[in-house]
């Protein structure tokens, strides 16, 4: 792979491509522009009006409350998300509205209405209230993409119960972190789920990741493979069996605006993954506006967002959003390839998607299998595609445009966090010429601006530091019991009395032509990998764990599928050997601590990583050295020159 491919053509990307004309919710360029300037200046006004658009229990009379980084929102109003989720839709009469559309990966297809969907979230609320849930109590869900997940998550908004899902790919040691600082008192788990035509064990997980922790009274366990697990008396319970004699008509708490809606654990640059804390009033105001705005929803839609519940992506454009818009939500199970690389492409074909919503590292994969894949399928029912999850390059923007969207379909490439809860930048379909490789414009509302190390704007055409200078709704309120690193994470480095500055951490550049952003991805010690965000330091951890390990350095490198592949630097204790069968032990230790998902690419036996004087490892000559770049720039702080050469060497 040539350096960077993707930086040098972006700079050259030149095409555009118009907005569609039959846009149902933002429809120019002048809309928005007016929407924008309104929400800027007067955002109690315009959120307000957004905000009541759904139903309140109790209305608000304040939009725009306490100023960050403690923000509340509509704080002395109340709702309850699951009833503008599910109730709404039935009590105006589109109960009959197809809510889910699920496909197994063994072929398996559910659809149900939303008046089923609002039943089974009824029961699963009976049932976690039996099991002795109440308001505030956080419920873990580990589960595969099945129907229940939705469900449960569902259930936990309408009784107030505070969710925490744990993507299923994570491993026992990852889940048991999560589980034990969130004090979850009921874990959701399945027997196991499906991937790759290989049952993925889940309840064997939550067995190893619960035992001796207190605050773990019950396993609700969903019977999905029907493999038989191992069996707690007392502690676990089938679903299906508690289920057939729980209420399916539970009513929807009236909650506090700022009552807490879930935790979501995501990784931070040191040490333990942080819990996002996302609340109820502006979580489901910024998802229901966003959702429509971006994606254009309109009735009949059938929505499909190939994201994970695991990940915010699943939370805000799985469930929330597109049930809020009273659509219809297509979830997968299993893997995009699975049996033949065309599997995704069927499942648009035979279920006629509309919008469909994805990360490049899907598109670039997608992208190598070939045209004839997506070829064999019509794909005419599509009007809409989306990009989110890490930046995504010309060449596979413009294939997913072709092959795709066959020229058809806009783009919009959607910049978001785990901690902004809802899309901030990207492409209205119905207003914003779209160009490959730029995520375009801020949504209504959302000050964002590039700044240099000082907090200053810097000029059109240079990089900087992503940062949002005003609050929107869906943004997190803090991280789990620890306000003090939000302050610090997000807020502290560039606020002023009267100035709040929210630091994204990653990079971007504004276009001098047109104020297009450009999103550059992570500036800090974070890597991307497939669009997930894992933080070097836990990867760390899971190798130095390793018996053989004196001690480890890891990087992203750039890879032409992934985005980033994790480069792991290793030096050995005395003694030991830099064989393949040490090498595959510690890819296994990663997996086995976090999950696959995280295990390196790379594991470069070293017997020195490059320090400085007071031990710092310099991880930007590890990244030069791992994407086999030229080590340029200071090297003056580096103690031991001769390491890098010893590093260079190793890959030879
Ligand atoms: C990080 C957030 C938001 C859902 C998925 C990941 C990167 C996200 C884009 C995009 C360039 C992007 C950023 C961001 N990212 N979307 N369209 N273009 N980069 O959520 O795990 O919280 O990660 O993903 O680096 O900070 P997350």
């Amino acid at each position: 792979m040539t350096d960077r491919p993707e930086i040098e053509s972006l700079l050259a990307e030149q095409r555009t491509f118009p907005p569609v004309e039959d846009a149902v919710h933002v429809r120019g360029m002048d809309a928005y522009r007016a929407m924008h300037r309104e929400a800027l200046a007067d955002p109690g006004t315009f959120w307000g009006r957004v905000a009541r658009e759904l139903v309140w229990t109790r209305p608000f009379t304040r939009v725009v409350g306490r100023p960050p980084p403690a923000v509340t929102w509509f704080e002395d109003g109340e709702t309850n998300l699951c009833w503008n989720a599910l109730d709404r839709h039935v009590a105006a009469g589109r109960g009959d509205r197809t809510a889910i559309v699920w496909e197994g990966e063994p072929g398996e297809v559910v659809a149900w209405s939303y008046r089923r969907l609002l039943e089974e979230t009824c029961r699963f609320a009976s049932v976690l209230r039996s099991l002795g849930v109440r308001r505030g109590d956080r419920v873990a869900i580990y589960l595969p993409m099945v129907p229940e997940a939705a469900a449960a998550m569902l259930a936990c908004a309408r009784i107030g119960a505070v969710h925490t899902v744990i993507f299923g790919g994570f491993s026992a040691p990852a889940v048991r972190g999560r589980v034990e600082d969130a004090e979850a008192c009921v874990v959701v788990t399945a027997d196991g789920g499906w991937r790759r035509g290989k049952e993925v064990a889940l309840k064997p997980a939550v067995d190893e990741a619960v035992e001796g922790l207190a605050c773990v009274r019950h396993v609700l366990v969903v019977r999905r493979t029907g493999t038989p697990v191992a069996w707690t008396p007392g502690r676990d319970r089938w679903w299906h069996e508690e289920r057939a004699h729980a209420s399916a008509d539970v009513a929807a708490e009236s909650l506090p605006a700022e009552h807490p809606l879930f935790i979501l654990y995501t990784s931070g640059t040191t040490g333990r993954p942080k819990g996002i804390l996302h609340t109820t009033g502006g979580y489901m105001v910024g998802v229901h506006a966003t959702a429509r705005w971006v994606f254009d929803l309109r009735d009949g839609d059938v929505h499909w967002c190939t994201a994970d519940v695991g990940w915010v992506t699943g939370h805000s454009y799985v469930v929330y959003g597109p049930l809020l818009a009273g659509v219809t939500t297509l979830m997968y199970e299993g893997a995009p390839t699975h049996p033949e690389p065309d599997r995704f492409w069927s499942i648009v074909a035979r279920h006629r998607v509309r919008v469909f919503y994805t990360a490049p590292t899907a598109i670039r994969a997608f992208m190598r299998l070939g045209d004839a894949w997506p070829a064999r399928h019509d794909l005419s029912s599509l009007r809409l595609l989306g990009s989110v999850g890490e930046p995504i390059n010309p060449e596979a923007w413009a294939w997913y445009h072709r092959t795709i969207g066959r020229d058809r379909c806009p783009i919009v490439d959607t910049w978001w966090q785990t901690e902004t809860g809802m899309i901030l930048v990207s492409p209205l379909p119905g207003a914003t010429p779209t160009r490959p490789g730029s995520a375009t414009l801020p949504l209504p509302g959302i000050d964002v601006a590039v700044v240099d190390a000082k907090g200053r704007d810097v000029p059109a055409g240079h990089g900087g530091l992503l940062v949002v200078r005003k609050p929107w709704p869906a943004m997190m309120r803090t991280l789990w019991r620890d306000d003090a690193r939000h302050r610090e994470v997000y807020w502290d480095r560039f606020s002023t009395p009267g100035a709040p500055v929210y630091l994204t951490g990653d990079g971007a550049v504004v276009d001098p032509a047109d104020g297009y952003l450009r999103i550059l991805g992570r500036v800090d010690d974070v890597l991307n990998v497939s669009g997930h965000r894992l933080s070097t330091m836990e990867v760390e951890s899971a190798i130095v764990a390793h018996p053989a390990v004196a001690e480890a350095a890891c990087v992203a490198r750039p890879d032409a599928t992934t985005g980033e592949a994790v480069c792991a630097f290793v030096t050995l204790k005395q003694g030991r050997l830099p064989d393949e069968a040490t090498r595959g032990s510690i890819r296994a230790a990663v997996e086995h601590a976090i999950g696959r998902f995280a295990r390196p690419a790379d594991v470069r036996f070293t017997d020195a990583l490059p320090k400085t004087r007071s031990g710092k490892i310099m991880r930007r000559l590890l990244r030069d050295v791992a994407a086999g770049r030229e080590v340029v720039g200071d090297t003056s702080t580096l103690e031991d020159y001769s390491v890098l050469a010893r590093l260079r060497e190793e890959d030879e």
